[in-house]
């Protein structure tokens, strides 16, 4: 037993999962934790906003989660249009959700300019404990087994937090582009 008296399972050492049911109430609160920093509206290019245009905003309905899993389920062999397929983890503790990190299986055109092989967000209130770091770290493997040696990260030039992420992972800067940082990270030591 740990010090908190919660037994000391392989289920509470934050781990990669494929987004499940068992999680489900947990990444609704972290959605809407998304929601309420701005993520989402018609600024939002990404994944996310189409998660929330095809979902709709959760309700705490099981239809809402249905509709929010079958969303991330389809990414592998049906993705929106102008998206490549691509995988998402959620980084879980338990049946807590802390993250989400999307693993593109292959780069096109705009990807492999500004977008990148891999992108990820922290919610909001696990944020700053090393969560993306340790999720980078996780998928690299992943990203290997695919037959990508070398995976393509970018971020926002004012973007610390991930640069940070990216440099712990062993990025290597390209250039910028766009007002982003292209980075190379080895996807096997
Ligand atoms: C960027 C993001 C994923 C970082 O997640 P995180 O779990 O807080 O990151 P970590 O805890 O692993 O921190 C990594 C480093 O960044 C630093 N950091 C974290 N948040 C920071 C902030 N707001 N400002 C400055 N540095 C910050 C940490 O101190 C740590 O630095 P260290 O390695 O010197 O100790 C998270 O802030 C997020 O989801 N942001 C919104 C979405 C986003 O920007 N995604 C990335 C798109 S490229």
């Amino acid at each position: 037993m740990r010090e908190t008296g919660r037994p000391l399972t392989v289920d509470t050492v934050p781990a990669l999962t494929l987004p499940t049911a068992r999680v489900g109430p947990s990444y609704t609160e972290g959605v809407r934790e998304f929601l309420a920093e701005g993520r989402g509206g018609p600024d939002d290019h990404s994944l996310f906003r189409n998660l929330i245009r095809e979902a709709g905003r959760p309700d705490d309905t099981p239809a809402w989660l249905e509709r929010a899993l079958a969303f991330e389920r389809r990414l592998i062999t049906d993705p929106p249009a102008d998206f490549v397929p691509s995988t998402t983890y959620w980084w879980t503790e338990g049946d807590t959700y802390l993250g989400r990190i999307n693993l593109r299986h292959r780069l096109n055109e705009q990807l492999s300019d500004i977008g990148g092989h891999i992108g990820y967000d922290v919610r909001p209130t696990a944020r700053r404990r090393g969560h993306a770091t340790a999720m980078l770290a996780a998928v690299l493997p992943l990203a290997a087994d695919l037959g990508i040696d070398k995976a393509l990260i970018t971020c926002d030039t004012e973007n610390t937090a991930s640069r940070k992420v990216i440099e712990a992972n062993g990025g290597v800067l390209e250039d910028e582009r766009g007002g982003r940082l292209r980075f190379w990270v080895p996807t096997a030591p």
